[in-house]
């Protein structure tokens, strides 16, 4: 039996229209939401991912803007622009598109923006918050957006064994540790497998929900999947498609085709949790404001 597909366009879109309407309330108010993203160099899948923001940003009656910054720019200049940025009252929420040129340190910029403008998620206060269970931490958008997937889909991870696969900073540990949390989207038995992993297909075959972040084009196939499994997959990876437009099509980390066949629910890519990305950023920008009222 074929899998249901959980479609993550059709969440993100709901999510977004409460946002718009809890947004409203706030423009009546005098506060327009302003999310301002910062965009260090011209890498063409960061300047898809900034656009998107922007977009969806307006069409939830939000502001946004985007600082671009050549390659070069040295890293006390973007420090400085970020230190700007948390002392303007009129700037909600901070992102910095990631990655960044090898000559930034990462770290120390993403400590740099203050934690209450940190719609990412990913300064040590929020990731500290993330995992004490505080309710006030703004949380990183893709796992938030999978629990999402999962609430809004009435799949319960109650008890449930769930295997995260990649140990990323964005999405693996977070990820796990949304599981872990008590409560709805959470309370779940958790195993992070990575690249040192032993009998990676093992491991995952005893998951009743499979959290896919390995980021390597159709990696997990249908012999590590356990029959009825529910299968996120978050991969967004280029392969070569000669019969495309473009030359290549999007695929997840997971191969669809097969492990369809098998799972009970499946995100697809792209549609999947791709889409809750974005809403979920939008979500944490509107939770800023909210909040800075
Ligand atoms: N690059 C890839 N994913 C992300 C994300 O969620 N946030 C930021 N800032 N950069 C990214």
């Amino acid at each position: 039996m074929s899998a249901r597909i959980l479609d993550g366009a059709a969440i993100a879109a709901e999510i977004q229209l409460e946002v718009r309407e809890r947004t409203a309330k706030l423009v009546a108010r005098g506060i327009v939401p302003n999310l301002t993203v910062l965009l260090v160099g011209e890498d063409p899948a960061s300047q898809i991912y900034v656009r998107s923001k922007n977009r969806a940003c307006h069409e939830a009656g939000m502001a946004s803007a985007t600082i671009t910054l050549p390659a070069d720019t040295p890293e006390a200049e973007l420090l400085a622009r970020i230190d700007r940025l948390n002392a303007d009252a009129s700037v909600h929420g901070i992102l910095c598109q990631m990655p960044l040129p090898s000559h930034i340190d990462a770290d120390k910029v993403l400590r740099r923006i203050d934690p209450a403008k940190d719609v990412d998620g990913f300064h040590p206060m929020n990731v500290g918050k993330l995992v004490l269970g505080d309710p006030t931490a703004f949380l990183p958008a893709t796992p938030a957006g999978i629990q999402e997937i999962l609430r809004r889909s009435d799949i319960s991870t109650r008890g449930a064994r769930a295997v995260v696969v990649g140990r990323s900073t964005i999405v693996g540990r977070p990820m796990a540790n949304l599981l872990l949390q008590p409560g709805p989207g959470g309370d779940a038995t958790v195993t992070v497998c990575h690249s040192r992993t032993r009998d990676l297909p093992a491991i995952c075959r005893e998951a009743d929900l499979l959290v896919v972040a390995i980021g390597r084009a159709h990696f997990l196939g249908a012999d590590a999947v356990q029959p009825g499994a529910t299968v996120i997959d978050v991969g967004i990876n280029r392969i070569a498609d000669p019969t495309a437009k473009k030359g290549y099509r999007v695929v997840g980390d997971v191969d669809f085709d097969a492990v369809r066949e098998i799972a009970g629910a499946i995100t697809p890519v792209p549609g999947g949790v791709g889409r809750m990305t974005i809403a979920m950023v939008l979500q944490n920008t509107l939770l800023a404001a909210e909040r800075q009222a």
